[in-house]
């Protein structure tokens, strides 16, 4: 069992939980992730490590709440345990020095991308991270990132905080403004991940993307994180979950991602007609 050290609600909807995990903390890298399952019921999700500590012996998770499993992880307390928790699993990101980096991050993707800012930074390349939510009160981490980077660009689509607009509007004017990309990594939701490829693109930018497929035993056995990357079928687990944003199928992606909509909507309707809430 893997106990709650800490629990967080950083936003609405996206919420930080710290378990103990010593194992999985000892040889955690940046870009990786674990596969929980709450109980033995449970089913079997993707979660990217946000931070670990190796002397605590523990891990950090921020997870957006999208179904059954993310609503009852948000609703544990400190104390209460996850059943399974396995990994750290995929290859882990390629840290090197490029030159300048940039780190962008939407929803979850926000704390996911601290690791890899931080590990580039320590590397020698100058970072530019660019955050985004839909308003000023979904934004986290601000001052997080701001401290591995050597530039934080901040947008909201409302515009009711810094920037309005987003991501690929910023990725535009770091290109208008004259300063060579050598690296883009993206992570947070698949949309978000395919306008910034989109917006690299024109400009040969080397654009890494973080897959979050669909998974079930992340040991490339199930088959059910399959993307179609440069015409070849791979596996996000096993495979990525890190990969060349322009050489993604997005449609075939954001498509799979859609494949379990119903019965996420009956697992949500059973768990409360059996006397679930959240507390
Ligand atoms: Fe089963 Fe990747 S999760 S093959």
């Amino acid at each position: 069992m893997y106990k709650v050290l800490f629990k967080q609600d950083l936003v609405p909807n996206i919420h930080l939980v710290k378990v103990s995990a010593p194992y999985v903390a000892k040889k955690a890298r940046p870009g990786q992730f674990v596969i929980i399952a709450i109980d033995e019921r449970g089913e079997r999700v993707p979660l990217t490590i946000a931070d670990w500590d190796r002397e605590g012996g523990s891990i950090t998770m921020v997870f957006m709440e999208v179904g059954t499993t993310t609503q009852r992880l948000a609703s544990l307390n400190v104390g209460d345990s996850i059943a399974h928790l396995v990994g750290p699993l995929g290859i882990p990101t390629h840290i090197d020095r490029f030159g300048t980096v940039v780190c962008v991050g939407g929803c979850y993707g926000i704390a996911a991308m601290m690791p890899i800012a931080r590990a580039m930074k320590e590397q020698g390349n100058r970072v530019i991270s660019i955050i985004e939510a839909r308003s000023r009160y979904l934004l986290f981490w601000e001052e997080e990132l701001g401290r591995v980077s050597d530039q934080l660009m901040v947008t909201t689509g409302d515009g009711s905080y810094a920037a309005q607009g987003w991501i690929p509007d910023q990725i535009k004017r770091i290109i208008d403004g004259g300063e060579k990309i050598d690296l883009l990594v993206a992570l947070g939701c698949t949309y978000m991940m395919k306008l910034c490829s989109e917006a690299s693109r024109p400009f040969g930018i080397k654009t890494i993307v973080h897959l979050n497929s669909i998974m079930v035993d992340g040991t490339g056995m199930c088959g059910s994180c399959r993307v179609s990357v440069g015409g070849e079928t791979k596996f996000a687990c096993v495979d990525g979950p890190e990969f060349d944003g322009h050489q993604v199928d997005w449609d075939l992606l954001l498509s799979r991602q859609r494949g379990y909509q119903d019965e996420e909507i009956h697992s949500l309707r059973e768990w409360e007609s059996q006397g679930w809430r959240r507390t």
